[in-house]
């Protein structure tokens, strides 16, 4: 069984996210993402209650967001202890410069303004397991295009 779980991926737009929860945690894990109601407003909101509505159905989530401050990580958090569910972040370290080539790569909606990238550099803060993360690990795209990741004993990046 999927130990119940809160999985939150943090890291710059096209820095790998949403490719790594298709081949890590699809068939286990319900994939939740503010993208999915990108109109709405109150978008912490609903995220919040489809995240509750997971967990209390036992189901495992990855939250699959850019996720770059400690604010935008504390509510889901918290939710996720408060339902029993241990919570782990995954931190993309990708450089500005490798998130804008890759963006630059993708066809259509899929690609962003630059300066959506370069505001999101500006603001990430590495995960910290002061937030209450029971674990953080760290992923980097290797240039074969597999996904390489590393255990955090504290903090990452800086
Ligand atoms: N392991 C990888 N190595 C190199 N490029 C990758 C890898 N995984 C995904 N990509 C490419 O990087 C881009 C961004 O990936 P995506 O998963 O959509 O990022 P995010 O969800 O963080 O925005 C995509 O164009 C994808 O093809
Ligand atoms: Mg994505």
């Amino acid at each position: 069984m999927t130990q119940l779980e809160c999985v939150i991926l943090i890291g710059l737009q096209a820095s790998g996210k949403t490719s790594f929860y298709r081949e890590r945690f699809a068939s286990t894990h319900e994939h939740i993402s503010k993208d999915s109601f990108p109109t709405a407003r109150n978008r912490a909101t609903r995220q919040a209650a489809l995240i509750d509505a997971a967990l209390a159905r036992g189901r495992p989530v990855v939250l699959d967001n850019t996720n770059p401050t400690p604010a935008d990580r504390v509510g889901p958090i918290r939710l996720a202890h408060t339902r029993g569910a241990r919570v782990v972040a995954y931190y993309f370290d990708s450089t500005r410069q490798a998130s804008l080539a890759r963006n630059r790569r993708r066809q259509g909606k899929a690609r962003v303004p630059d300066v959506a990238i370069l505001t999101t550099a500006s603001r990430l803060v590495p995960p910290a397991r002061a937030e209450g993360f029971d674990e953080i690990f760290r992923v980097r795209l290797t240039d074969e295009g597999t996904f390489a990741v590393s255990p955090c004993a504290e903090t990452v990046g800086e």
